[in-house]
Protein backbone atom coordinates (compact mmCIF):
# COMPACT_ATOMS: atom_id res chain seq x y z
CA UNK A 1 0.00 0.00 0.00
CA UNK A 2 1.05 3.61 -0.63
CA UNK A 3 2.34 5.63 2.17
CA UNK A 4 -1.25 7.24 3.05
CA UNK A 5 -3.22 4.37 2.88
CA UNK A 6 -6.02 6.14 4.79
CA UNK A 7 -6.62 8.60 1.38
CA UNK A 8 -8.79 6.51 0.01
CA UNK A 9 -9.73 3.65 3.04
CA UNK A 10 -12.65 1.86 3.40
CA UNK A 11 -12.42 1.53 7.42
CA UNK A 12 -14.85 -0.93 9.10
CA UNK A 13 -15.90 0.37 12.91
CA UNK A 14 -15.70 -2.03 15.52
CA UNK A 15 -17.88 -1.78 18.64
CA UNK A 16 -16.10 -4.23 20.48
CA UNK A 17 -18.80 -5.79 22.70
CA UNK A 18 -21.41 -5.53 19.72
CA UNK A 19 -18.93 -7.64 17.33
CA UNK A 20 -18.46 -11.05 18.41
CA UNK A 21 -18.33 -13.19 21.54
CA UNK A 22 -15.28 -15.62 21.44
CA UNK A 23 -15.83 -16.50 25.36
CA UNK A 24 -19.30 -16.77 25.77
CA UNK A 25 -20.35 -14.52 28.56
CA UNK A 26 -22.38 -12.52 25.90
CA UNK A 27 -20.06 -9.97 25.16
CA UNK A 28 -18.04 -9.60 22.52
CA UNK A 29 -13.93 -9.25 23.18
CA UNK A 30 -10.96 -9.66 21.24
CA UNK A 31 -11.29 -13.49 20.60
CA UNK A 32 -14.34 -13.09 18.57
CA UNK A 33 -12.82 -10.48 16.85
CA UNK A 34 -9.85 -12.35 16.10
CA UNK A 35 -11.73 -15.87 14.92
CA UNK A 36 -13.83 -12.63 12.31
CA UNK A 37 -10.83 -11.21 10.93
CA UNK A 38 -10.97 -13.38 7.69
CA UNK A 39 -14.88 -11.72 7.39
CA UNK A 40 -13.58 -8.03 7.42
CA UNK A 41 -11.03 -9.48 4.63
CA UNK A 42 -13.47 -10.75 2.64
CA UNK A 43 -15.94 -7.92 2.98
CA UNK A 44 -12.73 -5.77 1.11
CA UNK A 45 -12.11 -3.09 3.77
CA UNK A 46 -9.23 -1.77 4.58
CA UNK A 47 -8.80 -0.87 7.83
CA UNK A 48 -10.56 -1.23 11.49
CA UNK A 49 -11.25 1.32 14.12
CA UNK A 50 -12.18 -0.02 17.52
CA UNK A 51 -14.03 1.60 20.11
CA UNK A 52 -12.50 1.89 23.45
CA UNK A 53 -11.14 -0.66 24.33
CA UNK A 54 -8.94 -0.47 28.16
CA UNK A 55 -9.94 -1.15 31.53
CA UNK A 56 -12.91 1.42 32.40
CA UNK A 57 -16.48 1.02 34.53
CA UNK A 58 -18.13 0.99 31.46
CA UNK A 59 -19.80 4.51 32.78
CA UNK A 60 -19.98 5.14 28.84
CA UNK A 61 -19.11 2.21 26.75
CA UNK A 62 -15.88 2.30 27.09
CA UNK A 63 -15.36 6.31 26.48
CA UNK A 64 -14.55 6.63 30.07
CA UNK A 65 -11.31 5.35 29.92
CA UNK A 66 -9.01 4.02 33.54
CA UNK A 67 -6.06 2.56 32.32
CA UNK A 68 -4.73 3.04 28.19
CA UNK A 69 -2.12 0.59 29.59
CA UNK A 70 -4.05 -2.46 29.51
CA UNK A 71 -6.96 -3.83 27.84
CA UNK A 72 -10.58 -4.37 29.95
CA UNK A 73 -10.77 -8.14 30.81
CA UNK A 74 -14.19 -8.40 29.10
CA UNK A 75 -12.17 -7.96 26.00
CA UNK A 76 -9.20 -9.45 26.82
CA UNK A 77 -5.42 -9.23 27.19
CA UNK A 78 -2.57 -6.69 26.13
CA UNK A 79 -1.22 -9.45 24.87
CA UNK A 80 -4.39 -10.41 22.87
CA UNK A 81 -4.60 -7.10 21.71
CA UNK A 82 -0.79 -7.15 20.26
CA UNK A 83 -1.94 -10.46 18.17
CA UNK A 84 -4.69 -8.88 16.87
CA UNK A 85 -2.74 -6.14 15.67
CA UNK A 86 -0.39 -8.96 13.66
CA UNK A 87 -2.85 -10.78 12.90
CA UNK A 88 -4.74 -8.19 11.04
CA UNK A 89 -1.80 -7.23 9.23
CA UNK A 90 -1.24 -10.55 7.98
CA UNK A 91 -4.48 -9.66 6.33
CA UNK A 92 -3.07 -6.07 5.14
CA UNK A 93 -6.01 -4.75 7.43
CA UNK A 94 -4.69 -1.74 9.70
CA UNK A 95 -5.76 -1.20 12.82
CA UNK A 96 -7.01 2.56 14.21
CA UNK A 97 -7.55 2.88 18.18
CA UNK A 98 -9.47 5.25 19.99
CA UNK A 99 -8.03 7.88 22.86
CA UNK A 100 -10.52 10.28 24.57
CA UNK A 101 -8.67 12.60 25.41
CA UNK A 102 -11.08 14.98 26.41
CA UNK A 103 -11.85 13.13 30.05
CA UNK A 104 -10.58 10.47 31.92
CA UNK A 105 -12.73 7.93 34.35
CA UNK A 106 -13.73 8.35 37.85
CA UNK A 107 -11.88 5.03 38.66
CA UNK A 108 -8.50 6.23 36.83
CA UNK A 109 -5.47 6.15 39.75
CA UNK A 110 -4.75 10.20 38.69
CA UNK A 111 -8.80 9.90 40.00
CA UNK A 112 -8.59 8.62 42.89
CA UNK A 113 -5.68 10.31 43.55
CA UNK A 114 -7.24 13.30 43.00
CA UNK A 115 -10.37 12.83 45.53
CA UNK A 116 -7.34 11.24 48.42
CA UNK A 117 -5.35 14.81 47.82
CA UNK A 118 -6.77 18.05 47.02
CA UNK A 119 -3.26 18.86 45.95
CA UNK A 120 -3.15 16.39 43.16
CA UNK A 121 -6.36 17.73 41.45
CA UNK A 122 -4.86 19.64 38.90
CA UNK A 123 -4.93 17.58 36.20
CA UNK A 124 -8.91 17.89 35.95
CA UNK A 125 -11.27 21.03 36.70
CA UNK A 126 -12.04 21.32 40.18
CA UNK A 127 -13.57 23.93 41.50
CA UNK A 128 -15.37 25.36 45.26
CA UNK A 129 -18.66 26.23 43.16
CA UNK A 130 -20.04 24.59 40.07
CA UNK A 131 -20.59 26.51 37.10
CA UNK A 132 -23.59 26.36 35.33
CA UNK A 133 -22.77 24.12 32.23
CA UNK A 134 -25.21 21.27 31.27
CA UNK A 135 -23.95 17.99 30.35
CA UNK A 136 -23.74 16.83 26.85
CA UNK A 137 -25.79 13.57 28.31
CA UNK A 138 -27.99 15.95 30.39
CA UNK A 139 -28.07 17.65 33.66
CA UNK A 140 -25.51 19.19 35.48
CA UNK A 141 -22.32 19.09 34.32
CA UNK A 142 -20.76 19.75 37.80
CA UNK A 143 -20.93 17.12 40.48
CA UNK A 144 -19.67 17.36 44.46
CA UNK A 145 -17.65 15.06 45.90
CA UNK A 146 -17.17 14.21 49.60
CA UNK A 147 -15.28 17.25 51.07
CA UNK A 148 -17.44 19.46 49.55
CA UNK A 149 -15.68 20.52 46.12
CA UNK A 150 -17.23 20.10 42.60
CA UNK A 151 -15.35 18.88 38.98
CA UNK A 152 -16.33 18.75 35.96
CA UNK A 153 -17.49 16.62 33.26
CA UNK A 154 -19.14 17.26 30.25
CA UNK A 155 -20.25 13.74 29.52
CA UNK A 156 -21.11 11.37 32.67
CA UNK A 157 -19.90 12.18 35.78
CA UNK A 158 -17.49 8.95 35.14
CA UNK A 159 -15.75 10.97 32.83
CA UNK A 160 -14.10 14.02 34.80
CA UNK A 161 -12.83 16.40 32.09
CA UNK A 162 -9.03 16.66 32.20
CA UNK A 163 -7.48 20.30 32.20
CA UNK A 164 -5.14 20.52 29.52
CA UNK A 165 -3.63 23.53 30.54
CA UNK A 166 -1.57 20.95 33.19
CA UNK A 167 1.25 20.02 31.19
CA UNK A 168 1.57 16.63 32.99
CA UNK A 169 -1.83 15.82 31.25
CA UNK A 170 -0.10 16.95 27.59
CA UNK A 171 3.15 14.46 28.76
CA UNK A 172 0.72 11.53 29.60
CA UNK A 173 -0.99 11.44 26.10
CA UNK A 174 2.15 11.48 24.14
CA UNK A 175 3.27 8.46 26.29
CA UNK A 176 -0.75 6.97 26.03
CA UNK A 177 0.44 7.68 22.04
CA UNK A 178 3.74 6.09 21.78
CA UNK A 179 2.61 3.28 24.05
CA UNK A 180 0.40 2.51 21.01
CA UNK A 181 2.29 3.14 18.53
CA UNK A 182 5.00 1.22 19.46
CA UNK A 183 2.95 -1.85 19.63
CA UNK A 184 1.70 -0.94 15.80
CA UNK A 185 -1.43 0.63 15.53
CA UNK A 186 -1.44 2.43 12.02
CA UNK A 187 -3.89 5.08 13.54
CA UNK A 188 -5.88 6.83 16.01
CA UNK A 189 -9.23 8.14 16.54
CA UNK A 190 -9.18 11.10 18.91
CA UNK A 191 -12.52 11.28 20.61
CA UNK A 192 -14.42 15.30 21.13
CA UNK A 193 -11.12 16.45 19.43
CA UNK A 194 -12.69 19.99 19.92
CA UNK A 195 -13.42 20.41 23.58
CA UNK A 196 -9.97 19.79 25.36
CA UNK A 197 -9.18 23.52 25.79
CA UNK A 198 -11.48 25.30 28.33
CA UNK A 199 -11.84 28.82 29.38
CA UNK A 200 -14.11 29.37 32.57
CA UNK A 201 -17.18 30.53 29.93
CA UNK A 202 -16.46 28.59 26.76
CA UNK A 203 -14.96 25.07 26.16
CA UNK A 204 -15.69 24.44 22.04
CA UNK A 205 -13.15 24.71 19.22
CA UNK A 206 -10.96 26.99 21.37
CA UNK A 207 -7.85 27.75 19.22
CA UNK A 208 -5.17 26.58 21.76
CA UNK A 209 -6.87 22.94 21.04
CA UNK A 210 -4.49 23.33 17.45
CA UNK A 211 -0.78 23.01 19.62
CA UNK A 212 -2.34 19.79 20.78
CA UNK A 213 -2.80 17.97 17.51
CA UNK A 214 0.63 19.81 16.24
CA UNK A 215 2.60 18.07 19.12
CA UNK A 216 0.58 14.54 18.45
CA UNK A 217 1.27 15.10 14.64
CA UNK A 218 5.17 15.14 14.95
CA UNK A 219 4.27 12.21 17.28
CA UNK A 220 2.94 10.70 14.64
CA UNK A 221 5.31 11.62 12.09
CA UNK A 222 8.06 10.00 13.93
CA UNK A 223 6.12 6.32 13.01
CA UNK A 224 5.68 5.19 9.32
CA UNK A 225 2.41 5.51 7.52
CA UNK A 226 0.22 6.45 10.75
CA UNK A 227 -2.70 8.76 10.85
CA UNK A 228 -5.03 11.04 13.36
CA UNK A 229 -8.32 10.85 12.31
CA UNK A 230 -10.49 13.76 14.64
CA UNK A 231 -14.00 13.56 16.17
CA UNK A 232 -14.84 17.21 15.23
CA UNK A 233 -18.37 17.64 15.45
CA UNK A 234 -19.38 21.31 14.70
CA UNK A 235 -21.48 22.79 12.33
CA UNK A 236 -19.24 25.38 10.73
CA UNK A 237 -17.29 23.54 7.87
CA UNK A 238 -14.47 26.22 8.13
CA UNK A 239 -13.25 25.93 11.51
CA UNK A 240 -13.49 22.20 11.19
CA UNK A 241 -11.02 22.25 8.50
CA UNK A 242 -8.91 23.91 10.92
CA UNK A 243 -8.02 20.84 12.44
CA UNK A 244 -6.96 19.22 8.90
CA UNK A 245 -4.24 21.57 8.19
CA UNK A 246 -0.72 19.96 7.11
CA UNK A 247 0.55 19.89 10.31
CA UNK A 248 -2.23 18.57 12.43
CA UNK A 249 -4.71 15.80 11.63
CA UNK A 250 -4.84 13.59 8.75
CA UNK A 251 -8.45 13.57 8.75
CA UNK A 252 -11.44 13.95 10.32
CA UNK A 253 -15.38 12.20 10.34
CA UNK A 254 -17.49 13.86 7.94
CA UNK A 255 -20.60 14.77 10.33
CA UNK A 256 -21.67 17.18 7.99
CA UNK A 257 -22.58 14.31 5.52
CA UNK A 258 -24.16 12.15 8.33
CA UNK A 259 -26.45 15.14 9.39
CA UNK A 260 -27.12 15.64 6.20
CA UNK A 261 -30.99 14.92 4.63
CA UNK A 262 -31.40 12.51 2.10
CA UNK A 263 -31.69 14.89 -0.52
CA UNK A 264 -30.27 15.65 -3.62
CA UNK A 265 -29.82 19.57 -3.26
CA UNK A 266 -28.84 19.18 0.37
CA UNK A 267 -26.37 16.34 -0.51
CA UNK A 268 -24.82 18.15 -3.20
CA UNK A 269 -24.10 21.16 -1.40
CA UNK A 270 -23.03 19.17 1.34
CA UNK A 271 -20.34 17.52 -0.91
CA UNK A 272 -19.34 20.18 -2.71
CA UNK A 273 -18.61 21.78 0.84
CA UNK A 274 -16.72 19.23 2.09
CA UNK A 275 -14.59 18.89 -1.43
CA UNK A 276 -14.00 22.95 -0.89
CA UNK A 277 -12.88 22.79 2.65
CA UNK A 278 -10.33 19.85 1.93
CA UNK A 279 -9.32 19.67 -1.02
CA UNK A 280 -7.05 23.11 -0.53
CA UNK A 281 -5.68 21.97 2.55
CA UNK A 282 -4.82 18.62 0.64
CA UNK A 283 -7.17 16.52 3.50
CA UNK A 284 -8.72 13.12 2.39
CA UNK A 285 -12.33 13.82 2.96
CA UNK A 286 -14.29 10.94 4.74
CA UNK A 287 -18.00 10.02 3.71
CA UNK A 288 -19.61 8.56 7.25
CA UNK A 289 -23.39 7.24 7.19
CA UNK A 290 -23.28 5.99 11.04
CA UNK A 291 -21.75 5.36 13.89
CA UNK A 292 -22.04 3.99 17.51
CA UNK A 293 -23.77 7.13 18.37
CA UNK A 294 -26.55 7.99 16.03
CA UNK A 295 -29.71 6.09 14.72
CA UNK A 296 -28.94 2.97 12.51
CA UNK A 297 -28.89 4.64 8.49
CA UNK A 298 -32.14 2.33 7.41
CA UNK A 299 -34.38 3.29 10.26
CA UNK A 300 -33.30 7.16 9.65
CA UNK A 301 -33.59 7.01 5.87
CA UNK A 302 -37.14 5.26 6.35
CA UNK A 303 -38.60 8.28 8.41
CA UNK A 304 -40.45 11.51 7.23
CA UNK A 305 -37.21 13.82 8.34
CA UNK A 306 -34.18 12.14 7.31
CA UNK A 307 -31.97 14.62 8.44
CA UNK A 308 -29.73 13.44 12.34
CA UNK A 309 -29.85 15.89 15.19
CA UNK A 310 -28.38 14.55 18.10
CA UNK A 311 -30.39 17.46 20.12
CA UNK A 312 -34.08 15.94 18.51
CA UNK A 313 -33.06 12.21 18.09
CA UNK A 314 -36.24 11.01 16.96
CA UNK A 315 -36.46 7.75 18.80
CA UNK A 316 -39.73 6.01 18.23
CA UNK A 317 -40.61 7.99 15.35
CA UNK A 318 -41.64 5.62 12.67
CA UNK A 319 -40.12 4.36 9.80
CA UNK A 320 -40.64 2.79 7.09
CA UNK A 321 -38.02 0.39 7.20
CA UNK A 322 -38.60 -0.95 2.97
CA UNK A 323 -37.96 2.35 1.67
CA UNK A 324 -35.23 3.19 4.69
CA UNK A 325 -33.90 -0.01 3.25
CA UNK A 326 -33.57 1.22 -0.06
CA UNK A 327 -32.37 4.42 -0.31
CA UNK A 328 -29.51 2.70 2.79
CA UNK A 329 -28.33 1.00 -0.26
CA UNK A 330 -28.42 3.48 -2.62
CA UNK A 331 -26.20 5.62 -0.23
CA UNK A 332 -23.83 3.05 0.49
CA UNK A 333 -23.14 3.63 -3.25
CA UNK A 334 -22.79 7.17 -3.34
CA UNK A 335 -20.71 6.94 -0.18
CA UNK A 336 -18.69 4.82 -1.24
CA UNK A 337 -17.77 6.41 -5.18
CA UNK A 338 -17.24 10.02 -3.54
CA UNK A 339 -13.78 11.04 -3.64
CA UNK A 340 -11.34 10.07 -0.06
CA UNK A 341 -12.41 7.64 2.51
CA UNK A 342 -15.14 5.83 3.71
CA UNK A 343 -16.61 4.50 7.38
CA UNK A 344 -18.24 1.72 7.71
CA UNK A 345 -20.25 0.76 11.16
CA UNK A 346 -20.88 -2.44 12.03
CA UNK A 347 -23.66 -3.68 10.85
CA UNK A 348 -24.06 -1.48 8.49
CA UNK A 349 -23.08 -4.12 5.64
CA UNK A 350 -25.65 -6.38 6.65
CA UNK A 351 -28.44 -3.40 6.71
CA UNK A 352 -29.25 -3.57 10.47
CA UNK A 353 -32.41 -1.26 11.12
CA UNK A 354 -32.15 0.46 15.29
CA UNK A 355 -33.62 -1.77 17.75
CA UNK A 356 -36.49 0.30 19.29
CA UNK A 357 -37.79 -1.85 21.73
CA UNK A 358 -35.07 -2.60 23.90
CA UNK A 359 -36.78 -3.48 27.66
CA UNK A 360 -35.84 -0.61 29.62
CA UNK A 361 -34.27 -2.35 32.07
CA UNK A 362 -31.42 -3.57 29.91
CA UNK A 363 -30.70 -0.29 28.76
CA UNK A 364 -27.04 0.58 28.92
CA UNK A 365 -26.51 3.91 27.89
CA UNK A 366 -25.75 7.44 29.94
CA UNK A 367 -28.01 9.05 28.11
CA UNK A 368 -30.94 7.16 29.10
CA UNK A 369 -30.19 7.74 32.81
CA UNK A 370 -29.06 11.11 32.68
CA UNK A 371 -32.04 12.33 30.40
CA UNK A 372 -34.29 10.97 33.34
CA UNK A 373 -35.71 8.19 31.55
CA UNK A 374 -36.70 10.12 28.46
CA UNK A 375 -34.19 9.54 26.29
CA UNK A 376 -33.95 5.94 25.15
CA UNK A 377 -30.02 6.96 23.85
CA UNK A 378 -27.48 4.70 21.62
CA UNK A 379 -28.57 1.39 23.25
CA UNK A 380 -30.17 1.13 19.77
CA UNK A 381 -27.18 0.98 17.32
CA UNK A 382 -25.16 -1.26 19.33
CA UNK A 383 -27.06 -4.58 19.45
CA UNK A 384 -25.10 -7.14 18.86
CA UNK A 385 -24.41 -8.49 15.76
CA UNK A 386 -26.09 -11.02 14.16
CA UNK A 387 -23.89 -13.90 12.24
CA UNK A 388 -25.97 -17.27 11.93
CA UNK A 389 -28.65 -19.50 12.91
CA UNK A 390 -32.37 -18.96 13.05
CA UNK A 391 -32.42 -17.34 16.35
CA UNK A 392 -30.52 -15.76 19.40
CA UNK A 393 -27.95 -15.50 20.04
CA UNK A 394 -27.71 -15.90 15.85
CA UNK A 395 -24.32 -17.14 16.61
CA UNK A 396 -22.48 -13.97 18.32
CA UNK A 397 -21.37 -16.59 20.98
CA UNK A 398 -22.83 -18.96 23.08
CA UNK A 399 -24.24 -16.90 26.00
CA UNK A 400 -26.90 -14.69 25.83
CA UNK A 401 -26.15 -11.23 24.40
CA UNK A 402 -26.15 -8.45 26.51
CA UNK A 403 -28.50 -6.84 24.79
CA UNK A 404 -31.34 -8.78 22.77
CA UNK A 405 -31.39 -9.00 19.38
CA UNK A 406 -34.86 -9.31 17.94
CA UNK A 407 -36.14 -12.25 16.34
CA UNK A 408 -36.61 -10.70 12.68
CA UNK A 409 -32.67 -10.80 12.54
CA UNK A 410 -32.45 -14.20 11.07
CA UNK A 411 -33.18 -13.31 7.92
CA UNK A 412 -30.27 -10.69 8.34
CA UNK A 413 -27.66 -12.59 9.45
CA UNK A 414 -24.00 -12.81 7.73
CA UNK A 415 -25.03 -16.58 7.05
CA UNK A 416 -28.28 -15.60 5.60
CA UNK A 417 -26.89 -12.46 2.83
CA UNK A 418 -23.90 -14.77 2.09
CA UNK A 419 -26.39 -17.11 0.24
CA UNK A 420 -28.22 -14.15 -1.44
CA UNK A 421 -26.77 -12.21 -4.14
CA UNK A 422 -29.36 -9.14 -3.76
CA UNK A 423 -28.00 -9.07 0.24
CA UNK A 424 -26.88 -5.61 1.67
CA UNK A 425 -24.27 -8.09 2.67
CA UNK A 426 -23.71 -8.98 -1.36
CA UNK A 427 -23.73 -5.29 -2.27
CA UNK A 428 -21.34 -3.82 -0.08
CA UNK A 429 -18.68 -6.96 -0.73
CA UNK A 430 -19.24 -6.03 -4.10
CA UNK A 431 -18.64 -2.07 -4.15
CA UNK A 432 -15.94 -2.85 -1.68
CA UNK A 433 -13.82 -5.38 -4.45
CA UNK A 434 -14.78 -2.43 -7.32
CA UNK A 435 -13.68 0.45 -4.96
CA UNK A 436 -10.20 -0.80 -5.19
CA UNK A 437 -9.71 -0.34 -8.86
CA UNK A 438 -11.75 2.78 -9.59
CA UNK A 439 -12.45 4.78 -6.37
CA UNK A 440 -11.10 6.14 -3.27
CA UNK A 441 -8.92 9.04 -3.51
CA UNK A 442 -8.86 11.97 -5.68
CA UNK A 443 -11.52 14.01 -7.61
CA UNK A 444 -15.18 14.16 -8.97
CA UNK A 445 -16.46 16.20 -12.02
CA UNK A 446 -20.89 16.96 -11.62
CA UNK A 447 -22.77 15.59 -14.87
CA UNK A 448 -25.85 17.87 -14.65
CA UNK A 449 -29.00 17.14 -14.96
CA UNK A 450 -32.12 16.90 -13.77
CA UNK A 451 -32.51 18.43 -10.11
CA UNK A 452 -33.75 15.08 -8.69
CA UNK A 453 -30.58 13.39 -9.72
CA UNK A 454 -27.34 13.46 -8.36
CA UNK A 455 -24.50 12.34 -11.20
CA UNK A 456 -20.57 12.69 -11.60
CA UNK A 457 -17.58 10.90 -12.65
CA UNK A 458 -14.39 10.00 -10.82
CA UNK A 459 -10.75 10.03 -12.11
CA UNK A 460 -10.67 6.49 -13.33
CA UNK A 461 -13.86 7.24 -15.78
CA UNK A 462 -16.72 5.54 -13.34
CA UNK A 463 -19.91 7.18 -12.94
CA UNK A 464 -22.03 7.41 -10.08
CA UNK A 465 -25.77 8.07 -10.71
CA UNK A 466 -28.05 8.22 -7.96
CA UNK A 467 -32.14 9.13 -8.29
CA UNK A 468 -33.89 10.91 -5.47
CA UNK A 469 -37.12 11.58 -7.32
CA UNK A 470 -40.04 9.21 -7.64
CA UNK A 471 -39.79 8.61 -11.54
CA UNK A 472 -37.29 6.19 -12.86
CA UNK A 473 -34.46 8.33 -15.25
CA UNK A 474 -32.46 7.59 -17.98
CA UNK A 475 -28.85 6.79 -17.94
CA UNK A 476 -26.09 8.55 -18.98
CA UNK A 477 -23.94 7.29 -21.56
CA UNK A 478 -22.13 4.52 -20.84
CA UNK A 479 -19.92 1.35 -21.83
CA UNK A 480 -21.57 -1.29 -18.87
CA UNK A 481 -23.04 -1.20 -15.37
CA UNK A 482 -20.83 -2.23 -12.58
CA UNK A 483 -23.35 -2.29 -10.01
CA UNK A 484 -26.97 -1.10 -9.39
CA UNK A 485 -28.68 -0.76 -5.67
CA UNK A 486 -31.37 -2.15 -6.91
CA UNK A 487 -33.37 -4.08 -10.03
CA UNK A 488 -32.94 -1.08 -13.05
CA UNK A 489 -36.12 -0.64 -14.42
CA UNK A 490 -35.68 -1.61 -18.43
CA UNK A 491 -32.64 0.46 -18.35
CA UNK A 492 -33.62 2.99 -16.65
CA UNK A 493 -32.78 4.13 -13.01
CA UNK A 494 -36.23 4.25 -10.93
CA UNK A 495 -36.04 6.20 -7.28
CA UNK A 496 -33.94 6.03 -3.93
CA UNK A 497 -31.67 3.69 -6.34
CA UNK A 498 -27.81 3.93 -7.53
CA UNK A 499 -25.61 3.18 -10.05
CA UNK A 500 -22.33 2.40 -10.94
CA UNK A 501 -21.32 3.04 -14.40
CA UNK A 502 -17.91 2.04 -16.33
CA UNK A 503 -17.19 3.99 -19.58
CA UNK A 504 -16.02 0.93 -21.31
CA UNK A 505 -18.20 -2.20 -22.69
CA UNK A 506 -17.21 -5.45 -21.11
C1 LIG B 1 -18.00 10.53 21.35
C2 LIG B 1 -18.17 9.06 21.37
O1 LIG B 1 -18.33 8.58 20.04
C3 LIG B 1 -19.36 8.77 22.24
O2 LIG B 1 -19.76 7.43 22.17
C4 LIG B 1 -19.02 9.19 23.65
O3 LIG B 1 -20.17 9.05 24.46
C5 LIG B 1 -18.56 10.65 23.73
N1 LIG B 1 -17.66 11.00 22.67
C6 LIG B 1 -17.88 10.93 25.03
O4 LIG B 1 -16.65 10.27 25.08
CA1 LIG C 1 -16.91 -12.45 25.74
Amino acid sequence: MPQTWWRGAAIYQVYPRSFADGNGDGIGDLGGLRARLPYLKDLGVNAIWLTPWYPSPMADGGYDVADYRDIHPDFGTLGEAELLIGEAHALDIKVIIDVVPNHGSTASAWFQEALADPAKRDRFWFRDEPGDWQSIFGGPAWTQVPDGQWYLHLFDPGQPDLNWDNPEVHEEFRQVLRFWLDRGVDGVRIDSAALLVKSETAFEDIDGVHDIYRDWRRIADEYPDRMLVGEVWLPDQERMARYLRPDELHTAFNFDFLACPWEPEALRACIDRTLATHLPLDAPPTWVLSNHDVARVVTRYGRAETSWDHGNRRDGVPADLELGYRRARAAALLAMALPGGVYIYQGEELGLPEVEDIPDELRQDPMWRRSGHTVPGRDGCRVPMPWSGEEPPFGFGAGSPWLPQPETWRKLTVEAQEADLGSMLTLYRTALRLRRDWLGDGTLSWLEGRPDVLAFTRDSGLACVVNFGPDPVRLPPHGSVLLASGPLDGGELPGDTAVWLSPRTP
